[in-house]
């Protein structure tokens, strides 16, 4: 059998330090919702990580909904183009709904979502994201109102994020060279 090289990205993130902030984050919502039961969305595939562990620490009750997006083929540049590729199940009318995105890059997916989700009349909507990347930023007016880390324009890569759909399952964020 050929010998496989696994590429190891760097560290830039370590599981300890997401962690920490993610309970962090927990904490915000708790207190801001109380004991309100909260709709929270998943945005696939990147955030699975991310939201699996954040909704183990929220108190309220918590209905969990699924919703696919994509704007990237293989490449590490947004093509710009946002398809929405699988729809929530449950309506969302009278409900308050959080939308956990993985990263926020030019911030078009959840400005995107944000416009579709509105129009279902829930009681509110906030967004959540672990990374944001402000100098990629070209949505207009997008309100990110949980922000895990603040991030240069690089790509990363784990806690969920791919390239390529390879990495996801890396336990920190790392950088790609
Ligand atoms: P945006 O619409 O440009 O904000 O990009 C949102 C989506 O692009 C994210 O949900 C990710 O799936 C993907 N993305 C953006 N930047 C990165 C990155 O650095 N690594 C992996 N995926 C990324």
């Amino acid at each position: 059998m050929s010998e496989v090289k696994y590429y190891e990205p760097k560290v830039y993130l370590s599981e300890v330090e997401i962690k920490a902030r993610v309970l962090e984050l927990a904490d915000e919502i708790n207190e801001l919702y109380g004991e309100e039961e909260l709709t929270v969305i998943c945005t696939l595939k990147g955030s699975i990580i991310f939201f699996t562990d954040l909704i183990r620490h929220l108190k309220m009750p918590v209905l969990c909904e699924f919703l696919g997006t994509s704007s990237y083929g293989n490449q590490t540049a947004s093509t710009g183009e946002i398809k929405m590729t699988m729809d929530v199940t449950e309506p969302l009318i009278g409900r308050h709904v959080l939308i956990v995105e993985d990263i926020v890059d030019t911030g078009l997916t959840l400005k995107y979502l944000l416009e579709h989700l509105k129009v279902r009349n829930p009681l509110s909507i906030r967004t959540a994201a672990l990374l944001f990347k402000p100098e990629a930023l070209k949505a207009k007016d997008l309100e990110i109102n949980y922000v895990g880390f603040e991030i240069p324009n690089k790509f990363v890569v784990g806690y969920g994020l791919d390239y390529a759909q390879k990495f996801r399952a890396l336990p920190y964020i790392g950088v790609i060279e």
